[in-house]
């Protein structure tokens, strides 16, 4: 399904589990002694020089202890034993967690990651999870945990990526999430989180943050543009209002912004233009109204741009058809009413496109001259829509007025290109 399904969750995480990994590839060398060691563990006499190798037990570990054997007693299913050899105080041989030297003394055997991804568990985090003071990575995709995140997460300071991904997840946006210093990479897509985003999410930096296919709502606030992140993937949610023109404050982050489906309304402000980084920008499925800013003529990074299923009028201009790494140029659902230059001719470019129900008289599958009648005679006027002087999601937007009611169909999802 691409970007917005959890593949691309586990493409990016398994990636950066796999960076992870390399990084403690010492600790992991030296597990491969383990077996040995194990046998030996009550002769050792014999095998001094060996007992460094299997962690020797420690306070960190022993809280981890605690903190996974009250996590195993509230999951109620595990219909692949994932936790079946959650057994004894040897944590680091638990399925799913990963020990390394600890950040402040790599003498000390820590739990640093624990990756549970597709295991189908039924259950919920209990408080005791903030006992997992060492954590970095947590990965919990694709299983059905439920309820809401304990606030003792907030006890996890070295905590680097996040991934609840398609579980079960409930309630407002999980706002402990935003006190852990080190997060950025943060996934709660699939879940069923409802209610507005807090303020202080769009004042972090983060590398990648998944919000798709939950239940948020409300507007974003004007200051969308102070978050920093390369990856921002909103999609399916109910958020309205405009792009605010703070966007341009991403310029030097954003590379992926994906907004499918989240009830945006108004005009493209101009600051897309200023994304120079972008490479994926699509907003399709959204009541975005008027021209194509020429402003996007100026990302020459962007390889995938998807319009479609908006109300966008007027002109497709040339120097967005010639933007040089433009793989994908999907404007279809539009009430664009003519296209400059190479736009008429995308395949000589070797641009896939898709120009279907527009208003453009010499290409096949247009709209009826009625549907585009109705929109040329009520002109969009930007100035006064929502974004243009405010730059706030949620300001004064227009309600659609006599446009034509879309046909929805599936949504598209977009192939995932990773960083
Ligand atoms: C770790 O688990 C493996 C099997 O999963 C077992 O053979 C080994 O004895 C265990 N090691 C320790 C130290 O418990
Ligand atoms: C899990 O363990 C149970 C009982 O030990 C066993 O019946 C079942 O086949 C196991 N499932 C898998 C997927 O290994
Ligand atoms: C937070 O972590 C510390 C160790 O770093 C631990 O002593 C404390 O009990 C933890 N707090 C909670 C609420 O789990
Ligand atoms: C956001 O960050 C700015 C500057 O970094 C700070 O002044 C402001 O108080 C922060 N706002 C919130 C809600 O944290
Ligand atoms: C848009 O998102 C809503 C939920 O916010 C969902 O019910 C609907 O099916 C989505 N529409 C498309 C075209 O994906
Ligand atoms: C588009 O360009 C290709 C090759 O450059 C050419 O073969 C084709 O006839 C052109 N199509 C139209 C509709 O002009
Ligand atoms: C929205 O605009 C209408 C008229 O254009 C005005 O009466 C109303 O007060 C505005 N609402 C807000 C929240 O600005
Ligand atoms: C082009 O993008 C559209 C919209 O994201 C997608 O549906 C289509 O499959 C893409 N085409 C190709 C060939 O990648």
């Amino acid at each position: 399904m691409g970007l917005l399904s959890s593949s691309y969750s586990s493409s990016f995480t398994t990636f950066a589990l796999f960076l992870f990994l390399v990084q403690l590839s010492c600790f992991f060398n030296n597990l491969n002694a383990k077996h040995s060691v194990a046998n030996s563990h009550n002769r050792r006499g014999h095998h001094h020089h060996h007992n460094t190798q299997n962690p020797p037990l420690n306070p960190r570990l022993d809280r981890a202890f605690l903190a996974l054997q009250a996590w195993k007693s509230v999951i109620y299913s595990d219909p692949k034993n994932f936790t079946a050899n959650w057994v004894g105080p040897r944590v680091c041989n638990y399925t799913g967690v990963y020990c390394a030297p600890s950040q402040d003394d790599p003498k000390v055997t820590v739990v640093a990651g624990i990756d549970l991804n597709h295991g189908d568990i039924a259950g919920f985090l209990p408080a005791e999870l903030g006992l997992l003071s060492d954590l970095a990575l947590l990965h919990l995709n694709s299983n059905r945990f439920c309820g809401i995140l304990p606030r003792t997460l907030s006890n996890l300071s070295l905590l680097h990526e996040l991934d609840l991904s398609n579980n079960r997840f409930v309630g407002p946006f999980p706002t402990v999430v935003l006190s852990l210093p080190s997060l950025r990479y943060l996934d709660i897509r699939f879940n069923e989180f409802e209610g507005s985003l807090p303020v202080d999410l769009f004042n972090k930096t983060f590398d990648a943050i998944f919000l798709n296919n939950n239940r948020l709502s409300s507007s974003i606030p004007r200051s969308f543009g102070r978050i920093s992140a390369s990856v921002l993937v909103f999609a399916n949610n109910k958020f309205g209002g405009c792009l605010p023109e703070s966007i341009v404050n991403l310029a030097e982050t954003l590379e992926e912004l994906v907004m499918i489906n989240t009830s945006l309304q108004g005009c493209l402000p101009q600051q897309v233009g200023f994304l120079y980084k972008l490479r994926v920008f699509d907003v399709s499925f959204n009541k975005i109204v008027g021209p194509i800013p020429y402003s996007l003529a100026g990302l020459s990074h962007l390889e995938q741009l998807n319009l479609a299923h908006n109300m966008m009028t007027g002109i497709v201009p040339m120097g967005v058809c010639e933007l040089p790494n433009l793989a994908n140029f999907t404007f279809s659902y539009n009430f664009f009413c003519e296209e400059e230059g190479i736009c008429r001719n995308l395949t000589s470019k070797r641009t896939v496109f898709d120009d279907r129900r527009n208003c453009l008289p010499e290409k096949p599958l247009q709209r009826s001259k009625k549907e585009c009648n109705a929109v040329n005679q009520n002109p969009v006027d930007c100035i006064k829509l929502c974004c243009t002087t405010e730059g706030g999601f949620g300001n004064n937007a227009t309600s659609s007025s006599s446009m034509p009611t879309m046909p929805i169909s599936a949504p598209p999802f977009i192939a995932p290109s990773h960083p």
